[in-house]
């Protein structure tokens, strides 16, 4: 992920500003506590998130405000502007949520709001199965358990890593200039503290809709509640004169 930079622009939401300055619909970009914010008006709401995109730092108060969402100008990802939540791909994280005062014809930023999203969804399978480790399977996994669900997720991939950022490798990493560790979605860390088993270097071989189970390559069967085909795409190999050449690479 890119590096974040220190400098701040903009009015000091903390020590007050101007109602009027954030027209109907509108978002300004101020700061609070050392860090970009950006305040959002919706008819008489004012709304108050960290303003740097958390996939790539993106600037989001030249994004897109709609209804109660703000979409980030680099690659589109929605932040929900009443909590902070990153609602829509491709970025994971939220972004800070602060706590806003109207005060006479003034707001202020008086702090932030640490609040976890505690859900709990009305029904739920036994257990999920996911097959596909790309950036789909990994969302899907993360977003049942932000919804709340709490039973078993297997992520099943036939990649032989986890979750990675596949658009950066012909980009920034091809060039050299993004380290390695930004590779990954997710760190191996993560996906134990979430309780989603990953189950790497392993295809699913065959599907049984009707007893609920998958077969693997290694042999192994798994039973599951609901299935969850995230299988994505294979880049189409060259059918040319010199594809073969020891230096033609498949991303
Ligand atoms: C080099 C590169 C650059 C890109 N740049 C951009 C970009 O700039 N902008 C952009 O929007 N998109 C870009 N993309 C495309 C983007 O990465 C894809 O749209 C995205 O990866 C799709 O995610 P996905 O999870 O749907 O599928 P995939 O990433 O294709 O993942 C599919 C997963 O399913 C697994 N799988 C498939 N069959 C089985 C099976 N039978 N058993 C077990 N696992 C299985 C695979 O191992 C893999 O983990 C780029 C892709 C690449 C490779
Ligand atoms: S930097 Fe915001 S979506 Fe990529």
């Amino acid at each position: 992920m890119a590096e974040a930079s220190n400098e701040v622009h903009g009015p000091d939401f903390k020590k007050g500003c101007k109602i009027d300055e954030v027209a109907g619909g509108k978002m300004l970009l101020g700061h609070a506590f050392g860090e970009q914010v950006l305040v959002a008006r919706r008819g008489d709401e004012l709304f108050a998130i960290g303003a740097t995109c958390t996939h790539y730092g993106g600037p989001l108060a030249e994004g897109l405000m709609v209804d109660c969402t703000v979409r980030c100008p680099w690659h589109h990802a929605h932040f929900d502007l009443r909590t902070g939540e990153a609602i829509a791909a491709p970025a994971l994280n939220n972004v800070t949520c602060y706590k806003i005062e109207k005060r006479g014809d003034q707001f202020f930023v008086t702090g932030k709001i640490d609040e976890k999203f505690a859900r709990k969804p009305k029904s739920t399978p036994a257990s999920v199965i996911i097959i596909g480790g790309g950036a789909a399977g990994n969302a899907a996994a993360e977003m049942l358990r932000r919804e709340g669900y709490d039973g078993p997720i297997t992520l099943i991939t036939a990649d032989e890593s986890l979750p990675y950022d596949r658009p950066n490798l012909s980009k920034d990493y091809l060039a050299g200039t993004a380290p390695e560790e930004w590779i990954p979605l997710r760190s191996a860390d993560f996906y134990r503290e979430q309780k989603i088993e990953t189950l790497t270097n392993t295809s699913v071989t065959r599907i049984d809709a009707k007893s609920k189970r998958v077969t693997l390559s290694n042999g192994r069967s798994l039973d599951y509640g609901t299935l969850l085909l995230a299988t994505g795409a294979e880049p189409v190999r060259l059918d040319i004169p010199g594809s073969d050449l020891p230096h033609v690479y498949y991303l």
